[in-house]
């Protein structure tokens, strides 16, 4: 009686084990890049990493709270506001090794000039027109509006790091952005040194 249990549960163990052991090479496959999703199941992915990015930091316009600055929700993804001028930078502060942000994060100042977050949301000044292509070529190649002949994206935008994104994640990425309130703004072009 005792063997039959003893073998029982050795034969029960071993199918528990086969069974996790097809689970998670079931969850791995999920992982890569080849994995398909639904469209809701995209934005809801690229919901979840956006949030988790930072994208915000940059390329939303942010309201002066009693606690810093918030994000402006009606102008979420909308970049630097072109109604929201700034004023000439002090540019002498980049010999003492220190670069300058706007109050916002929208626009920073470096050795590259004067750069202004682009407008990411869903409206035709932002991403309303892109392909897929665009936004990969974008984000895999740091080139301007995807476009194979643009120029190259300038600092701080860090496409060095985020063109590790796997395929769907950039698709979800992408289908996210695309599912955002448009922001109507033609953000401002970038301003080399001199201009400065
Ligand atoms: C540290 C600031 C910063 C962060 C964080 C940031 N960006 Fe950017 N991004 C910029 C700036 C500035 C530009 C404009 C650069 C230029 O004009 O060359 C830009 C440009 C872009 C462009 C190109 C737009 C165009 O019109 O060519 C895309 C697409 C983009 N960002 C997507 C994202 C996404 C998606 C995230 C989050 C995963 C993100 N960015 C996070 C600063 C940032």
């Amino acid at each position: 009686m005792k063997k039959t249990i003893l073998i029982l549960a050795l034969f029960t163990g071993t199918i528990s084990f086969a069974l996790i052991a097809c689970t998670s090479s079931g969850a791995k496959q999920n992982d890569n890049s080849e994995a398909v999703l639904s469209q809701d199941s995209l934005i809801k992915r690229g919901s979840y990493l956006v949030n988790a990015m930072g994208c915000d930091d940059c390329h939303s316009p942010k309201t002066m709270g009693p606690n810093g600055p918030e994000l402006d929700m009606e102008h979420r993804f909308g970049g630097h506001l072109a109604n929201a001028p700034l004023g000439k930078p002090n540019t002498s502060v980049m010999k003492d090794g220190y670069m300058l942000f706007a109050m916002d994060l929208t626009s920073a100042v470096g050795p590259w000039g004067q750069s202004y977050a682009a407008n990411i949301s869903s409206d035709e000044t932002g991403i309303g027109n892109w392909s897929e292509e665009q936004f990969f070529r974008a984000i895999r190649e740091g080139k301007s509006k995807g476009l194979v002949e643009s120029r190259p994206l300038l600092p701080p935008m860090p496409w060095f790091v985020y063109k590790n994104l796997n395929d769907t994640d950039l698709k979800a990425i992408f289908a996210f952005l695309k599912s955002t309130k448009p922001v109507q703004n033609v953000v401002p072009g970038p301003k080399a040194l001199a201009e400065l």
